[in-house]
């Protein structure tokens, strides 16, 4: 297995009015913070004084909370949001060193489109861009692009697959110094330094080449959240950083080093691919002062909203109490299936009652939360980090903008005290900061099968 890394990296997960779903109710909590420019850019101001590595936007293009009208929705606090790229275009402006990671779907977009967006928010972010390619798992998603029904999870991660590649190819159509801009030649480009994709697979046409120089990072960091086997797999060809929800150490561990392996089988150095799960602190001056703030945060759970939540997972439940327990086997997912199969596992060793499971859900969609005093919940994190589980943490806060300003001034002073974070910025490009290695220029990458250098590329189909 891959050696323990000393420092661990560490992402600010900024879901809209915070991960937990009824966070907005909490007295310190700012509920209109979801659609305010400001508000984001004094947190993510903050995370860069801190010196955390990037911020992370999760996405979906749709309301993704099952109702049957607008009532039902309207106790719910996920609901408006922001485009994330443009969201992130404006943080580039006002920051110079955090890196800048958003979700874009492989299912709702064409890859053309993702390539050059995100190659843009490269430039303008100089080097700080990162893309988190999921394939979705929302039917409500799928009823805002022509489509009747989710599309089918196997054939979401063949499309992803290639859509990936058509994306990275598109980001090598041209050599890092191409555009010479000789003015008094009037050339503005070396012809040679151009490579057109002319792609033709199975899901996706695509000539290229794509009409922006190379980027900064030559490829934005690309993040992958699906953890299935066909997930794992593409996280493991492409990903920098597999994005996960863990919450017990033995299975974080086995996943974690499933994934170490799956990148070495896959030809990948281990160690250049980062494995950082979703993490709420709710901290406590005391064990006791934490304990209180989480049971008030589930005291915020609304039943309906709880059972509405589930339901993506667990079927619809509404028949049951929320005092019984949650009956298995669960139903088959087309969703998350990495998450129906983690509660199934866990539900069989220890059985939960519905209320249970729905204020898990609520407070963190899933994540790991830890609940106590700084230093527990830095013990927590080293003890992680040092076994074998992890490379870092996406860290959620249940409200903003207090619930984020608590742990980036609390926790990540004590992470810093024991040697265990970074103190500076490494680097100027997302890249150097999480230590991995830049993306060769391409004049010095030969038989990638999709950009040769050397190839004169034929612009006629
Ligand atoms: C930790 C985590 C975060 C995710 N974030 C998003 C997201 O922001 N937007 C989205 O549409 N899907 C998201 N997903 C869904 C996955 O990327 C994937 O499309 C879905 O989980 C189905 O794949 P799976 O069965 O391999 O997990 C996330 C999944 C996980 C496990």
């Amino acid at each position: 297995m891959t050696q323990p890394r000393s420092m661990m990296k560490i992402g600010i997960n900024m879901v809209q009015n915070g991960g937990h779903s009824s966070g907005w109710r909490h007295l310190d909590a700012d509920p209109d913070i979801a659609n305010d420019f400001e508000g984001y850019a004094r947190i993510i101001k903050m995370a860069e004084d801190a010196k955390i590595h990037f911020v992370f936007l999760a996405d979906g293009a749709a309301v993704r909370i099952p109702h049957s009208n607008a009532e039902e929705l309207s106790y719910h606090g996920h609901i408006d949001r922001f485009e994330p790229l443009t969201l992130l275009a404006a943080l580039a402006a006002i920051t110079s060193k955090i890196g800048l990671i958003c979700t874009a779907s492989t299912t709702y977009n064409e890859p053309y489109t993702l390539a050059r967006k995100y190659a843009s928010l490269d430039h303008i972010s100089h080097g700080r861009a990162g893309w988190n390619l999921v394939t979705g798992w929302s039917e409500d998603e799928s009823l805002n692009f022509n489509r009747d029904t989710l599309m089918e999870h196997a054939q979401r991660y063949a499309r992803a697959n290639e859509f990936v590649d058509v994306v990275t190819g598109l980001w090598d159509s041209f050599d890092d110094d191409a555009f010479i801009a000789n003015k008094a030649s009037g050339q503005y480009f070396r012809p040679e330094g151009m490579h057109v994709l002319n792609h033709q697979g199975e899901f996706y046409k695509v000539r290229g080449p794509l009409n922006l120089r190379r980027s900064p990072q030559g490829h934005p960091v690309i993040a992958q959240a699906g953890s299935s086997v066909p997930g794992r797999d593409l996280g493991a060809r492409v990903a920098d950083i597999i994005y996960t929800g863990q919450k017990d150490l033995q299975l974080a561990q086995e996943f974690f080093a499933d994934m170490k392996a799956r990148v070495a089988a896959a030809g990948r150095d281990p160690s250049q691919v980062l494995v950082m799960p979703g993490l709420m602190p709710i901290i406590g001056a005391t064990e006791a002062e934490a304990q209180a703030r989480m049971a008030e945060l589930k005291s915020l759970v609304h039943p309906e909203v709880g059972m509405q939540l589930i339901s993506k997972t667990f079927g619809d439940l509404s028949h049951l109490d929320p005092e019984d327990p949650v009956p298995l086997p669960l139903p088959e997912s087309n969703g998350v299936k990495s998450a129906r199969d983690q509660w199934e596992r866990r539900l069989r060793e220890k059985p939960m009652t519905v209320r249970q499971v729905y204020e898990e859900i609520s407070l963190s969609s899933g994540h790991c939360v830890v609940c106590g005093t700084v230093e527990t919940i830095a013990d927590h994190m080293q003890r992680w980090f040092e076994s074998g589980a992890c490379d870092g943490w996406n860290l959620m806060a249940p409200y903003f903008p207090s619930g984020a300003e608590d742990f980036i001034t609390k926790l990540i002073p004590e992470l810093k005290r024991r040697g265990i974070f970074h103190r500076e910025y490494e680097g100027e490009t997302l890249r150097a900061n999480l230590g991995l290695n830049p993306v060769p220029d391409l004049k010095n990458k030969s038989n990638d099968g999709r950009s040769k250098s050397d190839d004169r590329i034929s612009m006629s189909n």
